[in-house]
């Protein structure tokens, strides 16, 4: 089984997707940005061979690269688990003839329009929405959609250039903010709470499901820079809440014709309990989820992806033992971190239930909030019991304060 995985080096946890490439069999060949003498030393003994290329992004140039590095050699898959290179896999498997998602399918996971259409074909609840590529055509959308509205990147990632906007007003404004952004989706704002629906799929049928929820919502964690976002998995996914959730997951997946692989989808739940699409990549979640979904069942997803993706099989026990919940915390101030407040208290009242405990030290710069959700660091806990681990989120939001200095 040859396998060749794209960027195994960024972002940092593609390592452990390499890692379980490497572990059920496959030999990985690995192609990314990073030289050859710079590859992280925990990388090295899951590769089989590398190549080094200039950009990573400059398609064209990565295909031809790639194709005439491995002639002559049979490879059996193409993946990618990084959100800016799933159409890059595409279109190396399509030029090669390999098994897996075409061009066309991975395109309806990467633009925001285009899968939105797809799900509403199915008679699934999509928020509606325009897409836009000049002011006028904007202006025109938001008249035809109200307020509020959302407007944001039909390929965006992170809630990069995503806005909430009241009235005509603000939309004069926010246009100029826009003007970098080629192609917008315009569409209406759903109201509500926001989760996840990720799965890790074998022909399109979810062998491993998971929900989160985000507390706050994406558009505020990204907008607020007080908020100590959380991103809580729920253990009891069978809660009749999220009926309408799980139902509206698994048919989007066969609306877009998914294959193998990571899927990572959000929707609402709005207060009449509807639940509406948000947006769905064909890849994992960042920002740890994956952590989490292994501390939810105690399993190794890592793996279990490789398999699925090289075997076409899942091994790991699905059963969901706890809810685990990421705090990620944003120090006060500019600078580099100076102290930590509430910790060790923090850490007492959870006890056990602690499982990772990643905030900066002392010494360290700060990062910046507003490019990574990890912000200056995580704590991790998990609880069998939602309200518990709802409630040690919560203390570690408001009893941990990270504080930096110039
Ligand atoms: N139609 C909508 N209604 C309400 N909130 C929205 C809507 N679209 C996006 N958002 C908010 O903006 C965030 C980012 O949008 P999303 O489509 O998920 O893009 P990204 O790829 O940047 O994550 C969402 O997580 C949600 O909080
Ligand atoms: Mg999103």
């Amino acid at each position: 089984m040859r396998v060749v995985f794209l960027a195994p080096v960024y972002p940092p946890e593609m390592i452990e997707y390499a890692r379980g490439l490497a572990e059920v069999g496959a030999a990985v060949y690995g192609v990314g940005e990073t030289p050859r003498d710079a590859l992280p030393g925990r990388l090295r003994p899951y590769l089989h061979d590398y190549l080094h290329v200039p950009r990573i992004m400059t398609e064209d140039d990565v295909i031809d690269r790639v194709t005439a590095w491995l002639r002559g050699v049979s490879v059996d898959r193409v993946v990618a688990n990084w959100e800016p290179l799933v159409i890059l896999a595409a279109r190396i498997r399509e030029r090669w003839g390999l098994p897996g998602m075409s061009v066309d399918t991975v395109t309806a996971f990467r633009d925001k329009q285009l899968m939105k259409e797809r799900v509403a074909a199915a008679g699934l609840r999509v928020p509606k929405s325009r897409r836009v590529r000049t002011e006028s055509e904007t202006l025109a959308a938001a008249e035809e959609l109200g307020y509020p509205l959302i407007v944001k990147p039909i390929a965006g990632a992170g809630s990069a250039d995503t806005y909430k906007v009241e009235s005509r007003t603000e939309l004069d404004g926010i246009l100029v903010k826009m003007r970098g952004v080629g192609e917008a989706s315009c569409e209406e704002y759903i109201d509500g709470e926001e989760f996840t629906f990720d799965a890790v799929s074998r022909g399109g049928i979810p062998a491993y499901e998971n929900i989160a929820q985000y507390l706050p919502k994406p558009l505020e964690m990204r907008s607020l820079e007080w908020v100590s976002p959380i991103i809580l998995t729920v253990r009891d996914m069978a809660h009749p809440r999220l009926a309408g959730g799980v139902a509206l997951g698994r048919n989007v997946l066969k609306a877009l014709g998914m294959g193998d692989g990571f899927t990572h989808m959000e929707w609402f739940l709005t207060p009449k309990g509807e639940a509406v699409f948000g947006e769905i990549g064909c890849r994992p979640g960042g920002a740890h989820l994956v952590d989490q979904m292994n501390y939810t069942s105690d399993i190794d997803l890592f793996r279990e992806w490789a398999r699925v993706v090289c075997w076409g099989t899942f091994e790991a026990p699905t059963t969901r033992l706890y809810n685990a919940g990421i705090i990620f915390k944003r120090a006060i101030g500019h600078g580099t971190i100076a102290r930590i407040e509430g910790l060790g208290d923090w850490l007492r009242m959870c006890g056990d239930s602690v499982v990772e405990e990643k905030l900066l030290r002392p010494g360290t710069p700060r990062r910046n909030w507003k490019n990574t959700l990890l912000s200056d660091g995580h704590v991790l806990v998990r609880h069998p019991d939602w309200a518990e681990a709802h409630r040690m989120c919560v203390a570690a939001a408001t009893g941990i304060r990270m504080y930096a200095e110039p």
